[in-house]
């Protein structure tokens, strides 16, 4: 297994992209820590996972990424169950577009608090351990929108453009303790967060068109890149910048 003895927490991990990196990692023999503001969705996952009879090897804690207290407790009742932390996925996110100049203060601070500072806040907490351990990963769902920009999300782009530097400033600082730490970029994918879009039909059509593979993607096609750079298989890749987008960025 892939990520046997390992531990490993999941912000957002009770959907989307998030839920079907717990169900890649549990598979492959991680312990799961489920992070999310709402209980029913980490319990549901927690049930569909623990349902496969493979023991105990499902943490869920509910909380906000926005919250330190939240975040100071994701890591210390990590500790507690599973003494480890190995991989951090930096999954929780937030999409909501307007034209920049009517974006309000307001609205640019809450996707930035979430995308980013939420996500520097976490990883600060979590590479202490990390450098104890003298290795780990980190993975953050980034997007292709942190590496081109599309109109009507400026706020998005900016704070997912950010994510990406800070991956790169992990890479940096923290190789010397066999912490590694990469980026995957999204391009489509069907999950809630898309689902409203995804019913304009002659939108996605026209969309579909930018997508060389010929389709968008599903949050298994992420999943199995997250897979891949948490494990040891890719113990030599830190600081990458990985789109995972059927082709989108190719043009
Ligand atoms: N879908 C796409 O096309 C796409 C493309 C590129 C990048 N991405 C990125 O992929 C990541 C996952 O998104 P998704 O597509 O899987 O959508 P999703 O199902 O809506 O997942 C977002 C997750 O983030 C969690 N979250 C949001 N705000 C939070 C907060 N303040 N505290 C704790 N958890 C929070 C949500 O859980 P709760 O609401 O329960 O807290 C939810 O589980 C995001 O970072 C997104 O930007 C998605």
């Amino acid at each position: 297994m892939r990520l046997a003895n390992k531990t490993a927490i999941i912000t957002g991990g009770g959907s989307g992209i998030g839920q079907a990196c717990a169900r890649a990692f549990h598979r492959e023999g991680a312990n799961v820590v489920l992070f999310g503001r709402r209980k029913h969705k980490l319990e549901e996952t927690a049930q569909e996972l623990g349902s496969q009879k493979l023991g105990s090897r499902v943490l869920t804690i509910q909380g906000d990424m926005t919250q330190s207290d939240d975040l100071d407790r994701l890591v210390q009742e990590t500790r507690n169950k599973f003494q480890r932390i190995d991989v951090l996925v930096n999954n929780a996110g937030l999409f909501k577009g307007a034209p920049l100049h009517e974006i309000s203060d307001e609205q640019y601070d809450e996707m930035m608090d979430i995308n980013m500072k939420a996500v520097f806040q976490l990883s600060r907490r979590v590479l202490p351990l990390m450098m104890e351990q003298k290795g780990g990963s980190i993975v953050h769902i980034s997007s292709i929108l942190g590496m081109i920009a599309v109109p009507g999300v400026a706020a998005y782009n900016v704070s997912k453009g950010a994510l990406n530097q800070l991956n790169r400033s992990i890479a940096v600082e923290y190789g010397s303790y066999g912490i590694r730490s990469n980026a995957v970029c999204p391009g489509l994918i069907e999950t809630d967060m898309t689902a409203d879009l995804m019913k304009d039909e002659a939108l996605m059509q026209e969309w579909s068109r930018d997508y060389p593979i010929g389709r968008f993607g599903k949050p298994e096609d992420v999943a199995s890149a997250c897979l891949f750079l948490a494990s040891d298989e890719s113990s030599f890749v830190t600081g990458t910048v990985l789109p995972v987008d059927g082709g989108f960025t190719a043009h």
